[in-house]
């Protein structure tokens, strides 16, 4: 894991004490928070200031460096540990949850992994461990997430909300290959729990991001020349603004976005329009 210096947060009101904010009273769990770069951790501190409860997860021996950016929130966080391809850690997740709170409103899934070989094959030459590997993280992982979460959800008057990070599924880049056809998978089966879950009183949503340089962004090869694709975007685009995708987020956890399910909110400064 690549460390890095701290970014400096954009100046941003009082962290709004629970009890008041559009999250007041949410119990929110926020996955994929590895540093203050990661797009979670953004996500998870305007959480915090609208008003929510938030609990993190973090894997391995990185766990640490998730535990070392609640210092940084606006309160500290506790951190359970969570690797998506563990069946006993979703078990122990949602066991842990049930304790702490009884129930979740809301989780962000934040999570993506790529051997580092799948961004150095060539399309045709990937195998199918690679693949699979990254599809399991990436994208499967939302699923065993949605049946652990959706006890906790179901007891919730106005049930839940799960978010998954995802980009344009339009884009089609070389370097980007394996992974594009693993976030495509990522987007159909957020959109089939959408199907499954809407009974249950439980709402599936994406949002797209524009690039941000992050642990996960920088191993895109030719990131650089992504970067000045999205200069052209009509908003334009800073890969450096991690908290890009922060509102988006708060919104979909929020009783705001009541109506949606399915849906993808694209965060990119309107550059899908232009692919
Ligand atoms: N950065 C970008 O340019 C960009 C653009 C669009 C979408 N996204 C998506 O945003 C999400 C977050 O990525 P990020 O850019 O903040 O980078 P990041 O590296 O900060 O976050 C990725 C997270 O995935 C976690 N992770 C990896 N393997 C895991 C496992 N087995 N179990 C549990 N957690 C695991 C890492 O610990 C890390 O916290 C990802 O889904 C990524 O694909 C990123």
């Amino acid at each position: 894991v690549e460390q890095q210096g701290a970014v400096e947060l954009r100046e941003r009101p009082e962290a709004t004490a629970s009890g008041s904010g559009l999250l007041a009273g949410k119990r929110i769990l926020v996955t994929g928070v590895l540093t203050d770069r990661s797009l979670a951790y953004h996500a998870a501190v305007r959480m915090q200031e609208l008003g929510a409860e938030v609990i993190l997860t973090g894997f391995g021996r990185a766990k640490r460096l998730t535990e070392r950016s609640t210092n940084t929130m606006p309160r500290r966080a506790e951190v359970l540990e969570l690797d998506v391809q563990s069946d006993e850690h979703f078990e122990r997740l949602a066991s842990d949850l049930d304790e702490r709170w009884g129930g979740v409103d809301g989780a962000l899934h934040s999570v993506a992994f790529a051997p580092p070989e799948l961004f150095k094959q060539e399309f045709l030459e990937a195998d199918l461990e690679s693949v699979e590997t990254a599809a399991r993280i990436s994208a499967y992982s939302l699923q065993p997430m949605a049946r652990a979460l959706l006890p906790l959800m179901q007891r919730n008057e106005g049930g839940g909300s799960i978010a998954a990070l995802t980009v344009e599924q339009r884009v089609r880049s070389h370097p980007y290959a394996w992974m594009g056809v693993v976030k495509n998978l990522l987007n159909a089966v957020a959109r089939q729990l959408a199907v499954e879950l809407a009974p249950h009183g439980v709402r599936v949503n994406l949002m797209a991001s524009g690039p941000v340089r992050t642990n996960a962004g920088s191993v895109i090869p030719e990131f650089d020349e992504m970067e000045r694709t999205y200069e052209r975007a009509p908003l334009g685009w800073d890969v450096r603004n991690h908290a890009a995708i922060a509102g988006a987020a708060c919104f979909l956890m929020s009783d705001l976005s009541e109506g949606m399910t399915g849906d993808v909110l694209h965060v990119d400064g309107g550059m899908h329009i232009l692919i």
